[in-house]
């Protein structure tokens, strides 16, 4: 394996007016892992995804990726090169078929035509899962696979790098495993994940580690469950709603006995 990180982040920051959402951010994310991002409303995460996947420019800092400057590229280059984001709320395009959708994903951030872009959208649904549904209207998916879709969507650009917001959001206890096991999937296939979730043990099903994130800064890092048991996160989460802290006590006790069983779900 090469010493050198996948990305990299050197005093990241940006500020929305007076606002200072993210500063002085440094992350590095080697290749194969799956970095799990927590932190409460407001304290930055979306901002630094959306940093990390060009949509959003930094007002400091640098961001190097596979060792190449990637600061000043736009979001459409870094897909094409290998960042790929999918988003809280599916937005397929709801008058094509799933295989559709996944063909414009194949075309533009993949940047292939014709048989290698079928090739790829079709390799891209059978590993999130949804074959069967290639030729139906994406605007009759239910709420887990327009998911899947969206993860489709992001594989369909050959990403090293997968960004995920929130995707488990909106979705039932009994649904949340299958993205769960997507996102396992995936990153057996050799894609780095970093995946932020409110849902904390679908996070820490997954992880291999875990970073809290304060007001733009780094609060925690490391094992997810010596992450989640550290004095600063559970003092950060004692300050929210009680549903919160029991959804984060929760997943603290669940990751616990899992480690405890020897597995890491
Ligand atoms: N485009 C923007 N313009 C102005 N302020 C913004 C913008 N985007 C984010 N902010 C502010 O930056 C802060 C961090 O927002 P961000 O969305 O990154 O938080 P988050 O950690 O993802 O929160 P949540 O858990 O609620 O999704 C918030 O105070 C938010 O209002
Ligand atoms: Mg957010």
């Amino acid at each position: 394996m090469s010493s050198q990180p996948l990305l990299e982040t050197q005093n990241l920051g940006r500020k929305f007016g007076q606002l200072q959402v993210l500063s002085g951010f440094d992350l590095t994310v080697e290749a194969g892992e799956i970095l799990g991002l927590i932190g409460p409303n407001g304290a930055g995460k979306s901002t630094l995804l959306s940093v990390l996947g060009g949509s959003v420019a930094p007002s400091t800092g640098k961001i190097f990726f596979e060792g190449e400057d990637v600061t000043r590229k736009s979001a459409a280059w870094r897909a094409r090169h290998g960042i790929a984001t999918s988003y809280q709320i599916p937005r397929p395009f709801v008058d094509m078929t799933v295989l559709e959708n996944v063909l414009v994903a194949a075309s533009f951030a993949g940047a292939l035509f014709g048989h290698q872009a079928q090739a790829l959208a079709v390799s891209s649904l059978e590993r999130a899962g949804l074959t069967a549904f290639s030729n139906d209207p994406a605007s009759s998916l239910r709420l887990l696979d327009r998911k899947r879709l969206e993860v489709a969507r992001a594989l369909a650009a050959n990403p090293r790098l997968l960004l995920l917001d929130e995707i488990a959001g909106g979705l039932t206890e009994a649904e949340v495993p299958v993205l769960v096991e997507l996102v396992r999937s995936v990153a057996a296939s050799g894609v780095t994940v970093i995946w932020i979730e409110h849902v904390v043990h679908a996070l820490t099903a997954v992880a291999t580690r875990l970073l809290c994130l304060t007001y733009g800064k780094i609060l925690a890092e490391g094992d997810p469950q010596e992450v989640l048991d550290s004095p600063e996160v559970r003092s950060v989460y004692l300050g929210m709603a009680p549903d919160d802290e029991n959804e984060f006590s929760a997943a603290a006790a669940k990751t616990k006995r899992a480690r405890a069983q020897g597995t890491n779900a």
